[in-house]
């Protein structure tokens, strides 16, 4: 395996404090005798990244809590200051968190975010060490007007413009079609593997091909334990970042367990 599969479950606004404890004490129960070759990371809202934090850190002790790692959902663009309601990095640190969802597609369409923006806030995370899992994907319109390729080039080029290869590496790509986000309606696994070939390509023409073999790029939009086999084991496919399905323990768990295997 050159690059290790990374599933994350991205929980959007669910989950407080208590909820987040019950899943994630019951993850850790699961996973406890598993030795899964992928990364293993929850995105659960702000407010319950002190929880997670803390399970975690409790845990730890226990055989194989280290493997999972906490993200947040989002990330400010700005150090500190007045940015009424918003996040920095270093605030997100003090929580140890690893990884941090950009340009996810509900913040470009609901919070009107732009390539730019995004670009913006995958520089400052990177300034704090933080990784990004950098989301792109295409609407259904996009798609079916024949779009789907320059929509992905537009959204790489910008998002990435001035990223260092050095910075390129720490950065995990997630494919995510607009049509396939809790809708129920998954890219085929042909669909999913030739946007994600696309996609390194990209990675390829704008950092080359050592880089690009090694940059890992999720598939998201509608993974379920039922279909996580088939599109993890695309050759271009490394891994997922799941919303409804990774609601419930038991469900995130068997799409780790089924995908990291099929990954291989
Ligand atoms: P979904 O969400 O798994 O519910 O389709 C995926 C995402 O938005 O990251």
């Amino acid at each position: 395996m050159i690059r290790k599969p990374i599933f994350a479950a991205n929980w959007k606004m669910n989950k407080g404090a208590s909820e987040t404890e019950d899943f994630t004490k019951s993850l850790i129960s699961k996973i406890q005798s598993e030795n899964f070759p992928c990364e293993i990371v929850i995105a659960p809202p702000f407010t319950s990244l002190s929880k997670l934090a803390e399970i975690l850190h409790n845990a730890a002790s226990g055989q194989n809590a280290h493997a999972i790692q906490i993200a947040a959902q989002n990330c400010s663009q700005f150090d500190s200051g007045a940015y009424t309601g918003e996040i920095s990095v270093m605030m997100l640190r003090e929580f140890f968190v690893h990884y941090v969802i950009l340009g996810h597609s509900e913040r470009r369409a609901i919070f009107g975010e732009t390539d730019a923006m995004i670009n913006a806030k995958i520089k400052k995370a990177r300034e704090a060490n933080l990784k990004p899992i950098f989301c792109i994907g295409e609407t259904l319109a996009e798609r079916e007007a024949g779009n789907l390729e320059s929509v992905l080039r537009t959204q790489v080029t910008d998002g990435l413009a001035g990223i260092s290869e050095k910075d390129m590496l720490e950065i995990v790509i997630a494919y995510e079609p607009v049509w396939a986000i809790g809708t129920g309606v998954t890219a085929t696994s042909q669909q999913a593997q030739d946007a994600h070939q696309f996609v390194r390509s990209l990675i390829s023409e704008l950092y080359g091909k050592d880089v690009a073999g090694k940059i890992r790029i999720q598939y998201g939009g509608s993974v379920k334990p039922n279909n996580a086999a088939e599109l993890m084991a695309c050759p271009d496919i490394d891994g997922a970042l799941i919303g409804g399905a990774a609601l419930e323990a038991q469900s995130f768990f068997d799409i780790v367990s089924t995908g990291s295997a099929a990954s291989v």
